[in-house]
């Protein structure tokens, strides 16, 4: 274990900057392992703070410094300026203004940790959110700190022909009789650093344009590996239909002449929304029909739209430190969820958000990393950017919105554009703007962004015939987490429909005369009572319909409620939820009776209720699709809570997912019949929709385990005209085992093992594969030639997939799967901290398993955590995990 305990930042301890930068003058000569940085700072002291004698700290790590001049004049160590691992500081700065010039020396070749500027697959590339500027120059990296940037950038021409920065282009030209060039940008709008971006490279580029509502017109480019050009349109025209909604829904104009998207092969994260210029990793920019799936192709579409909202959520309004990183993530995903609803489907999209909330952010918050949307203390923020932060987040922002209702919603986002244009802004100032648009008081609502932890609501319905009333009764339990255990009552809006007998929405009014027109009841206190008057008949709740507030539900409901809400509900959502809630206390009844050595009968009543619903035409397929997943593993393992034993869980879903087939084996066979390809691919949502159903009734086939059924999959992956059958033929096939396994995974290698993008499906349908030998596959492919430990995404294909999408396997009782991935944090720990931490967060449940796995689990964390030289990254988040 480390010694020197990484110290805590406190948002409590925020002071404004001490100077500010107004101009960066940027000089770039790039060398694999040898680049120059000159940097020409316009600094002056802050008005806004009391600076008065105070020295200027720059932060800077993994820099040679060559040169440091202020004012023209040479600084001298010891005298002048002092140097550490981590900055520079200039002892006694100028009262007033100066400029102040840097040359420093770094080596792109050498960086693994893909922070800062490093080169991948030979292209020169930055990423600097959330402190990797510090690795390019001297600077004051904190997002508060905004400066207009010049940027010149010199390079090879043979290897970097293509230069770009942020803003626009100034000036091109050639040096060195022809042998290197360069490029000047200039971008007017004043950024942080963490926005900052530099590429150079070999690229093949496609173009296009687009003219904003003003009628400005935009050069856009989207620039990949050469001979990739044709898989770069999709993200063109999600880049266009982004820019055209954000006008329409927001009336949000785009500010430069150029906008610019580069797909990089070494990434950490998914993408950065630099400046005009966007850096993505490759995989969600390239896509075509027979390389990227359905999945990808809307996984693409929203993540260009996430990173051109962030223009306005974001850049042209940024975050005033690091603890508000919510206020442009959290809105930036409310925007993009958003966005795919409109493009797509509004329910099947909050369909799968909330699933993605339920699956991340759910254990986070019930889990040793609990922490609040906007959290108060941190070791090191890139652990930070977490399910919490961003869906959460999002949760925050669609809430409020239903809290001040779409009108004032609406001016409160025009309000805080023009208020806070240019600015580096907090929660609370962004929540003020709809408390003004609103007139309501939003103090109690802030809680939200304080408080960790999931809320329950604990409801009942008592029906009273002869009154012709309902009590809705309901009751906000805030769970414990850690380091917060008192938690104030939070505001909690809860859409709610009583639905009558004839499967239509009863009125909603309360015994004080009030009618309820939005559907939405305001659950404020621990314990609140609602009487609801002229009910004719007994009712059946429907509660947080669209799933009104990120919260846990209970309330006694029989299966024939159930079974009622998912033929009748006027929510579709609610529908879905009822099935899925169905769905859940089928598989937990069943797990428990595995547990006692029972076996179980449950199930055949949720199969034909299934059925119904998807025999009904009326619905969309990609919502049927929804409807046809059962819960997955770890939704059980979410649900059961304690004493957690994943074995079971596996069984109890091939039982119910086996039921399910036999019961509806004629349904289900007319339906992938019905929904075969026809004509040519196009991944518009409809079409999109028709292959997840075929898919899902497939996946549902494969658990029924005859012959037959094999031998369909195995009929879908050898015929499959796209990436979508192909790769979910492939995972079916590689769950199965046997020879059909080794045949599939032979035949997919041998077809795309050029392609090192389509190839980390190989290695994630083997990582997943529930088959016992998994681990040794998985060991063994580590050390496959077309692995890669430095690069993210080969690490997050084979180790990342296996620690998060293979319960069975990672959770082994004799805890080979933990110890495999416990070697791999460590080993990728020593120069990608960043990439090792994240990998991590699949113990993050670890606590709710049962004894023997717990022990097993525990082991594998106190190896990482007695490992030498942790970082920040992995100290912190194993210390927490450990910590009682
Ligand atoms: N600003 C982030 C990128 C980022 C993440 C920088 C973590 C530093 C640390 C970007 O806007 C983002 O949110 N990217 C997401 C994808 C998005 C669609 C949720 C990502 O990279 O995962
Ligand atoms: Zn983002």
């Amino acid at each position: 274990m480390r010694t020197d305990t990484p110290r805590a930042i406190r948002l409590k301890d925020y002071r404004p900057p001490a100077f500010l930068i107004d101009h960066v003058d940027l000089d770039v000569a790039l060398e694999p392992a040898r680049t120059r940085v000159r940097a020409r700072l316009t600094v002056r002291p802050n008005p806004g703070a009391a600076a008065d004698m105070e020295p200027l700290r720059l932060d800077g790590e993994h820099l040679e410094l060559d040169l440091i001049r202020l004012d023209g004049k040479d600084l001298r160590l010891g005298t002048d300026y002092d140097i550490s691992d981590v900055g520079l500081t200039i002892k006694a700065p100028p009262r007033g203004a100066f400029r102040l010039e840097t040359v420093t020396y770094i080596d792109p070749d050498a960086n693994k940790a893909l922070q800062g500027l490093y080169r991948s697959r030979g292209v020169y590339c930055t990423q600097c959110e959330a402190q990797g500027y510090r690795r390019i120059t001297y600077f004051v990296d904190r997002p508060d700190v905004l400066s207009t940037y010049r940027v010149r950038i010199e390079a090879d021409v043979e290897q970097a022909p293509v230069l770009l920065s942020n803003g626009n282009p100034v000036e091109r030209g050639t040096l060195d009789r022809g042998r290197r060039h360069y490029a000047i940008w200039h971008d007017p709008h004043p950024k942080p650093c963490y926005l900052f971006a530099l590429v150079g490279g070999r690229f093949g580029s496609i173009a296009s344009s687009f003219e904003t509502m003003s009628g400005r017109k935009v050069d856009l480019g989207v620039y990949v590996e050469p001979g990739l050009e044709a898989r770069a349109h999709w993200a063109m025209d999600s880049l266009k239909r982004a820019m055209r909604w954000d006008e329409q829904r927001f009336g949000r104009e785009y500010d430069l002449d150029v906008f610019n998207i580069v797909a990089v092969s070494d990434f950490n994260l998914g993408a950065m929304e630099n400046k005009g210029l966007n850096i993505f990793n490759d995989r969600l920019i390239l896509a075509s029909p027979d390389t990227a799936t359905d999945m990808m192709f809307e996984a693409i579409e929203s993540v260009v739209a996430h990173e051109y909202f962030h223009n306005w959520t974001g850049n042209r309004i940024t975050c005033r430190d690091w603890f508000q990183l919510c206020l442009k993530e959290g809105l930036t995903v409310f925007r993009d969820q958003e966005f795919s609803g409109d493009e797509r489907s509004a329910t099947v999209q909050r369909i799968t958000d909330v699933r993605q909330l339920r699956a991340h952010q759910f254990p986070e918050d019930a889990g040793p990393m609990a922490h609040p949307v906007r959290p108060s203390s941190y070791i090191e923020i890139n652990n930070f950017y977490t399910a919490t932060v961003y869906e959460k987040g999002a949760e925050l922002v669609r809430m409020l919105r239903t809290l001040v209702g779409a009108t004032a919603f609406r001016a409160g986002m025009d309000l805080y554009f023009t208020r806070h244009d240019g600015d580096a802004a907090t929660i609370e100032q962004f929540l003020d703007c709809f408390a003004l648009t609103s007139g309501r008081d939003l103090t109690q609502f802030m809680t939200w962004y304080e408080q960790a932890g999931t809320p329950q609501l604990v409801c009942s319905l008592a029906y009273d015939a002869r009154a012709r009333r309902a009590e809705f009764a309901v009751e906000q339990v805030l769970p414990p987490t850690p380091g917060e255990t008192r938690k104030r009552p939070q505001h909690i809006p809860v859409k709610i429909g009583l639905v009558g007998p004839d499967g239509r929405d009863m009125p909603l009014r309360l015994d004080n005369g009030e009618a309820i027109d939005d559907g939405v009841i305001h659950v404020t206190r621990r314990r609140q009572h609602f009487t609801f008057t002229g009910l004719t008949a007994r009712p059946v709740a429907s509660l947080l319909r669209g799933f009104s507030a990120p919260v846990n539900l209970t309330i006694d409901r029989t299966d024939r409620d159930l079974e009622f809400l998912m033929a009748n509900d006027s929510d579709l959502f609610n529908r879905w939820q009822a099935a899925n809630s169905y769905a859940t206390r089928t598989l937990v009844q069943i797990v428990a009776a595995l547990k006692e050595g029972r076996r179980s009968s449950r199930g055949a009543a949720y199969a034909r209720a299934l059925g119904a619903s998807i025999r009904d035409d009326k619905l969309e397929p990609a919502y049927r699709a929804e409807l046809l997943k059962l819960p997955t593993q770890s939704d059980i393992a979410r649900e059961i809570g304690r004493d957690v034993d994943t074995d079971h869980i596996h069984r109890a879903h091939r039982q119910l997912s086996r039921l399910v087939a036999t019961t509806l084996a004629a349904e289900l066979a007319q339906l992938y019949k019905s929904m075969s390809n026809k004509g040519a691919f196009s991944p518009d949502a409809k079409s999109a929709g028709r292959r997840a159903l075929r898919n899902a009734v497939l996946t549902l086939l494969v658990q029924r385990g005859e012959p037959k059924d094999i031998a369909l999959a195995v009929k879908h992956f050898e015929s499959a005209t796209n990436m979508t059958d192909e790769a979910h033929a492939l995972f079916l096939l590689a769950a199965a085992g046997g020879r059909v396994r080794d045949a599939a995974l032979e035949r997919f290698y041998e077809r795309w093992r050029h392609d090192h993008l389509v190839i980390d499906t190989w290695f994630a349908a083997q990582a997943i594969s529930p088959q016992s030998d998994t681990v040794d596959r998985v060991r063994a492919l580590t050390t496959h030639p077309l692995f890669s430990i430095t690069t993210p995404n080969k690490v997050r294909a084979l180790v990342g997939n296996f620690a998060t999408m293979n319960p069975v396997q990672f959770n082994r009782p004799d805890g080979t799967g933990y110890q495999l991935v416990a070697e791999q944090v460590l080993a990728i720990d020593r120069f990608n901290p960043q990439v090792a931490a994240r990998l991590l967060n699949c113990y993050r449940s670890w606590r709710a398993l049962e004894p023997t796995r717990r022990r097993a689990a525990r082991k594998a964390l106190a190896r990482v955590a007695a490992g030498p030289h942790l970082s920040r990254d992995v100290y912190e988040i194993v210390s927490r995990m450990l910590d009682t």
